[in-house]
């Protein structure tokens, strides 16, 4: 992939994926954004439009529980922007902090939709506008907290076991895809100081602000499948 690649981040109404969206943007490549905050999409959009005037981003509102329950498909809204997919960020993500005693059944079934079925359904709808000729990159943003071994924490059980299933869905299909040409990476993230993180830690300060994080982020997904395929990566200083 090079500058100019065509590349669809889910979950980039605020926090990691706005950030990363803003620096890709400005590097000049082709995105397509999907969250559910229709103005805030639209506010990212009037934003990357004065940092690159010439290049705008396409947004679009959806709920990723939709697509995972099937009456939401991306692949045409996508196509009509782009014949091939260079890199697919999955960065929607839902945290609830709540001590597994008191978690609802329900709050168990929203994190599993978010995190983990809607990522599977968005990559099975849009495979067909990846790899070939050249190679996809996708890549699913996983916690620290799914990692196993990691320090674990009062509160994100169902979180970090929700993580933990996305990172061994990556592994798992970049091994499944890898005759189509497309790589599957997953970034075990510590923390970055966004609005889910000062929702569910308040008051925390993380090491790293979403700015910083996202400037790994838009090079990895850019970069990151030259040499990584079926990896789960932490990027990490701290957990909290
Ligand atoms: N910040 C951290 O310290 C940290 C650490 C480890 C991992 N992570 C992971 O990094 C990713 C980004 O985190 P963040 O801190 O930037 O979180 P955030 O501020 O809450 O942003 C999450 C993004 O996902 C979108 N989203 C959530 N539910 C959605 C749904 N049902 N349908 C469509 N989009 C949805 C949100 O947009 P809408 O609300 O507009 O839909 C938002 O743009 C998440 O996967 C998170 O688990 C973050």
């Amino acid at each position: 992939m090079i500058n100019g690649s065509n590349i669809v981040i889910i979950g980039s109404s605020r926090g990691l994926g706005r950030e990363t969206a803003k620096i890709l943007c400005r590097q000049g490549h082709s995105l397509f954004c999907f969250s559910r905050d229709e103005s805030s999409l639209e506010t990212l959009k009037t934003e990357c439009g004065r940092i690159f005037p010439g290049n705008p981003i396409s947004v679009h509102a959806i709920d990723v529980m939709e697509v995972a329950g099937g009456s939401v498909n991306l692949l045409p809204l996508v196509q009509e922007r782009f014949q091939k997919i260079d890199a697919l960020l999955y960065n929607a993500g839902l945290l609830i902090n709540k001590e597994f005693t008191g978690f609802k059944p329900a709050w168990i079934n929203d994190i599993f939709q978010v995190n983990v079925i809607a990522a599977a359904a968005v990559i099975q709808q849009l495979l067909p506008l990846m790899g070939g000729k050249s190679p996809s990159h996708i890549v699913n943003t996983g916690s620290m907290g799914g990692v196993q071994g990691s320090v674990k924490f009062p509160g994100l059980s169902i979180y970090s076991a929700s993580k933990a299933a996305l990172a061994t869905l990556s592994e798992c299909l970049a091994m499944e895809l890898s005759h189509l040409n497309i790589r599957v990476n997953c970034l075990a993230l510590g923390s970055a100081q966004t609005e889910m993180l000062e929702e569910a830690f308040p008051g925390y300060q993380a090491p790293l602000s979403a700015t910083d994080m996202a400037e790994y982020i838009s090079h990895f997904v850019v970069h990151g499948h030259k040499h990584f395929n079926g990896k789960i990566l932490p990027v990490a200083v701290s957990t909290p």
